[in-house]
């Protein structure tokens, strides 16, 4: 059976981000809590919520019922009806996001919703460009992977869509000669503000942001930033969007990303963890007054599959699941008890660990060839026999890493257990041992 698996998915499944003859994708045969098992049997702890969604683990029985009674009372439904699964959703998503965001249009993920928080900013300002930062994922559809500020826009980019990149705060590897994070932070502004002022602030559109961005390396934006961005949109008119796809429902300790911060962006993106990925769902939180904009103008957009029962009745049980078993706490005492000692404590043995930055369940190790130099384990965009290597030292010993390029991203369950956490990273010790081989000392 597995082997039928396989082979079928050899032929005939064109998968994501990757050249199609050379994978070998892992046959998963079952998945629980934090753990996954492949088709020898093989257990794995999920240190990667798989693309860093299933923020409730696997399998969790109260999301899988209601999923299972929302599928036996009323499959679906089009956006145009109103349906209660739809509404509680909305309403729950609604009281966790700020004060003054009170609608949600619902999407079918997190490329879509970037997408249409985009389109609500054209419209709502009558401008047409988007600015973003480098070192950024938005998504792998035609406007999110132009504002992606890394590798994956380059084969995409056709200089088409209104989209202008600035550099974001990132002091390990400052593009502002920085010394502090007052001064990156500082810097970054000036930087922004001059980026506005020569493209003419009269054609801005919007500035999108991952309130902390992921998937290219987890950088917590230093104190003042996200205030001064929101000061920057005030002064010209510009629509702040924060994206808060990966970062949000629970991931850094606090309900979004944004709870860290003394910000309020003008719209909201969210998919991902809303659901754990059960069902994919995705969406856009709207301030009030871009919501006045389509009050009484249709908005010119829209999904089939907008608000999809079987998605909103996963985000009602994850949502209400999450809040019960205060699992979003949970994720802010791991990250304080555990994550941040314990992988200070790697960072202290092992000559491959340049930095680690991160909060609650979203970590990075930033690896590198040598600490003096700061040069990555592996090119910018790329891999290396080390970080190969790596990879392999998690699999033998178990643990299913989340990898990008030279980074290792520790982005478990956020209700994983602090034994399992503490378990996992005694597994990247000994990968790290393996890095630390390719590293100078
Ligand atoms: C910050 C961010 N925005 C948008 C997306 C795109 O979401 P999706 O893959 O659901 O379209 C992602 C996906 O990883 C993301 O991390």
């Amino acid at each position: 059976m597995t082997n039928r698996t396989y082979e079928l998915d050899r032929a005939h499944v064109f998968h994501s981000w990757v050249a199609q003859a050379s994978m070998n994708p892992m046959v998963i045969e079952s998945a629980e809590g934090s753990y996954v098992v492949d088709d020898q049997g093989q257990r794995y702890l999920d240190f990667s919520s798989q693309l860093v969604f299933t923020n409730i683990g696997h399998q969790h029985p109260r999301v899988v019922k209601a999923i299972q009674d929302q599928a036996a009372r009323l499959c679906t439904i089009a956006p145009q009806h109103a349906n209660a699964a739809r509404s509680e959703a909305a309403a729950l998503v609604a009281e966790l996001a700020p004060e003054g965001m009170d609608r949600v249009f619902f999407t079918n993920g997190g490329a879509d919703a970037v997408e249409h928080a985009v389109r609500m900013a054209r419209l709502h300002t009558g401008r047409r460009k988007v600015l973003s930062r480098y070192r950024s994922y938005h998504g792998g559809t035609q406007t999110a992977v132009n504002l992606t500020g890394d590798p994956r826009r380059w084969p995409n980019d056709y200089g088409a869509d209104g989209v202008v990149h600035f550099f974001g705060p990132f002091l390990y590897r400052t593009e502002f000669h920085a010394t502090t994070e007052a001064e990156e932070c500082e810097r970054a502004l000036t930087h922004l503000e001059h980026t506005i002022q020569m493209e003419g602030p009269d054609t801005i559109a919007a500035i999108i942001l991952e309130t902390i961005p992921g998937t290219a390396g987890i950088m917590p934006p230093p104190p003042g930033y996200l205030e001064g961005v929101r000061a920057l949109c005030d002064r010209y008119g510009i629509v702040w969007i924060a994206d808060e796809v990966m970062a949000g429902f629970g991931r850094t300790g606090t309900w979004f990303a944004l709870d860290l911060y003394d910000a309020t962006p003008d719209l909201i993106t969210f998919a991902k963890g809303v659901t754990s990925g059960y069902v994919p769902l995705g969406g856009v939180i709207i301030s009030e007054p871009i919501y006045e904009t389509f009050a009484d103008r249709p908005y010119p957009g829209g999904l089939t599959y907008s608000g999809h029962p079987l998605a909103c009745a996963a985000a009602v049980a994850t949502i209400e699941t999450m809040k019960d078993e205060r699992i979003v706490e949970n994720a802010a005492t791991l990250g304080e008890t555990v994550f941040a000692p314990g992988l200070a404590e790697l960072a202290e043995r092992h000559p491959c660990v340049g930095e680690v930055r991160g909060v609650g369940a979203f970590w990075a190790l930033d690896l590198v060839a040598d600490r003096e130099t700061r040069e990555p384990l592996a090119p910018y965009g790329g891999t290396s026999p080390a970080m190969n290597e790596i990879v392999a030292a998690c699999k033998k010993h178990g643990l299913l890493p989340f990898v990008n390029y030279h980074r290792l991203h520790v982005v478990p369950a956020l209700n994983i257990t602090a034994d399992e956490a503490r378990a996992g990273l005694a597994v990247l010790d000994e990968a790290l041992s393996v890095g630390d081989a390719h590293a100078a000392r």
